[in-house]
């Protein structure tokens, strides 16, 4: 037998290759037998082209005549211009057919279960935990590999970039020390070192700064970070970070760098101009405005405080919200004012997932304020609120009263939900910015301390370093996120270099000199040595390459992702081991406590 390996890609066939002989590979994408000749779809990654068997060729007809969907071949043929009349526009190999003259079969396949194939009609309503089991399949389908495909030249831009700037990539541990702050941390245990345990990494946090530490200057990696969280659309188990330290920098050298890099992406993989500098937004003034620490910027509907224009009104759970430190806020959703009681009660219903205790509207219909609270406010005290919050006619304005972060969270909700309900979110629009100075610290109500709200090595800004003593809360975080279309992309800090300064954030944040010690004493001694000040920022790769692909869920650009109770269904993992497995990692499981009591 001659070489059976490709010669061309089915994909790739044109007009200017009439005439070749090829040899080509793949699968069998549909097969149709037109009474005589039978025509082939054969796909591979680049994509289909037409291949037709004529009666004539007897012993390859009969060969033809068995394959079913996604058996793999082999064809040998010349490449010839289809017939008048059965030139295909949508296919970019739709003006040439290969007319077989050998035909091997390299694999059978059964009947898939899920379409491959997604033009067929019913290839949209696969259960989507069909197409996990069997990801193997779905991987062949175009539109997966498009995802992919662009993931990987997302990482190749960025490595080329991250090179041309003198980063050098390291790989740091996946085996390393369990740290308290952040998610919970997968523990892997310890054969040799019975009753301890391993964690795998949230984020080369630490070993990036002991980078910077060891003189590396400018470090780079494509890291894999695991958490044991709650997992939703835009987060995974394990995800991707493109993870950055430098040192001898400041946040405007970063904010420069990673401008230039997100121009460099958008134009070669999208063709899309980015516009420079990005704007930025103080946290507490994303939160006024727009009730969120990562905003859309690509539609208005601001939040508009209205306390005081409700102050003096007759209505007492505005009055008692004011009067308790507490904020009225609201937005304006145009033209919903018949608005159903139901549709309402959906609305009221989002706001209180968000803590809000009510939501109260006001329906600006036939010239007149309908709400169920209109007879608490006088008509001129109507009418400064809607001319406050520029409602027309026709509008609904939405209302919630509330201590200031519970009100503008649940009302930042609302307004993301009413964008995407009237359709105001524009495809195709990219809007970055950069939330700055956020608050160092938070109270944390169950714990009774404070905990960081970005990271415990996050340097606190040098003029807010006096609060630190007397008021912890009140101390503004040399921190920043980067934010695309109301998602948080990537998250960074100006690191804390000095001994002094990080031990003294351990103790705000309530741990003890020994525990200090114990967690992180590597990091407070090697603070001792000379190291440079530095910072830095990671990216999430999948939340990235789900915005530029226009995926819904991360899911659409992970190979093999896992299911929102983090499980993978094709490998069925995780999965229970043999009891002496686990007996050589010291550790016996109370899982099935039940049954051995
Ligand atoms: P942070 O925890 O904010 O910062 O993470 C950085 C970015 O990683 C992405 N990300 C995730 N993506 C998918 N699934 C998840 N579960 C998930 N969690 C986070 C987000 C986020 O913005 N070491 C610091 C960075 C630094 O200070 O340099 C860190 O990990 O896009
Ligand atoms: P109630 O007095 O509880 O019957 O509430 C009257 C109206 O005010 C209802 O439409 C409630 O949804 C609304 N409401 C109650 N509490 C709040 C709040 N904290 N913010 C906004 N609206 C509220």
């Amino acid at each position: 037998m001659s070489s059976w390996i490709r010669t061309e890609y089915c994909g790739e066939l044109r007009s200017a290759d009439l005439g070749k002989k090829v040899c080509l590979n793949g699968w069998v994408h549909r097969q149709r037998n037109l009474g005589g000749v039978i025509f082939l779809d054969l796909r591979d990654r680049s994509g289909l082209v037409q291949v037709v068997v004529n009666p004539e060729q007897k012993e390859i007809y009969a060969i033809a005549e068995t394959l079913r969907s996604e058996f793999v071949i082999m064809v040998k043929g010349v490449v010839s211009r289809r017939p008048e009349g059965s030139l295909n526009k949508d296919l970019p190999t739709g003006e040439v057919e290969v007319l077989a003259d050998e035909l091997i079969i390299l694999n059978s396949a059964k009947t898939p279960p899920i379409y491959v194939d997604d033009s067929h009609e019913r290839a949209a309503n696969v259960d989507e935990t069909v197409r996990l089991k069997y990801r193997y399949l779905d991987l062949r389908r175009p539109a997966r590999q498009k995802n992919l495909i662009l993931r990987h030249r997302v990482t190749k831009t960025i490595r080329n970039f991250l090179d041309e700037k003198g980063f050098i990539e390291v790989e740091t541990p996946i085996l390393m020390k369990s740290t308290p702050e952040g998610a919970r941390d997968y523990l892997v245990p310890s054969r040799v070192n019975p009753g301890k345990f391993y964690a795998l990494p949230q984020s080369p946090q630490l070993f990036k700064q002991l980078l910077m530490v060891g003189g590396l200057e400018k470090y780079f990696q494509i890291a894999k970070c695991f958490r044991d969280e709650d997992l939703r659309a835009d987060r995974q188990p394990e995800f991707t970070q493109i993870d950055l330290e430098m040192s001898f920098i400041d946040q405007e050298v970063i904010f420069n760098l990673l401008e230039e890099m997100m121009v460099r992406l958008f134009r070669e993989i999208l063709g899309v101009e980015l516009e420079r500098p990005f704007p930025r937004l103080e946290y507490g003034e994303a939160m006024e405005r727009y009730g969120s620490d990562k905003p859309d910027l690509r539609y208005g509907m601001e939040l508009i405080d209205i306390s005081s224009e409700v102050e003096d009104s007759e209505f007492g759970v505005f009055r008692n919200v004011i009067a308790n430190q507490g904020i009225v806020v609201a937005i304006t959703a145009p033209g919903c004012s018949a608005y159903s009681r139901k549709e309402l009660d959906g609305l009221s219903q989002l706001a209180m997932k968000y803590g809000a205790k009510g939501l109260a509207h006001l329906a600006l219909k036939d010239g007149q304020v309908k709400s169920p609270i209109a007879k608490f406010f006088t008509p001129q005290q109507l009418a400064h609120i809607t001319e406050k919050v520029q409602a027309q006619e026709g509008d609904l304005v939405l209302i919630v009263a509330d201590e200031p972060t519970v009100a503008r969270t649940a009302l930042g909700a609302l307004r993301q939900e009413m964008a995407a309900r009237l359709g105001l979110i524009p495809e195709g629009e990219y809007k970055f910015l950069w939330i700055v100075n956020f608050p160092l610290f938070e109270f944390d109500q169950e714990a009774g301390r404070y905990v960081a709200v970005h990271h415990a090595f996050t340097s606190p800004l040098p003029e807010d370093t006096p609060l630190l003593e007397e008021e912890p809360g009140k101390v503004r975080a040399n921190a920043y996120d980067l934010v695309l279309n109301g998602m948080e992309l990537g998250s960074g800090s100006i690191r804390i270099h000095l001994r002094a300064v990080q031990e003294e954030i351990f103790r705000i944040m309530g741990l003890t000199e020994a525990e200090a010690k114990e967690k992180f004493g590597f990091l407070l001694e090697a603070f001792e040595y000379g190291t440079p000040p530095h910072g830095g920022i990671a990216l999430g790769l999948d939340r990235l390459v789900m915005i530029l692909t226009g995926a819904a869920n991360m899911r659409e650009v992970i190979a093999f992702p896992k299911t929102t109770s983090a499980t993978c269904l094709m490998t069925g993992t995780p999965s229970e081991v043999d009891p002496e497995q686990l007996q050589e990692v010291h550790i016996k499981s109370v899982a099935n406590r039940k049954t051995l009591l």
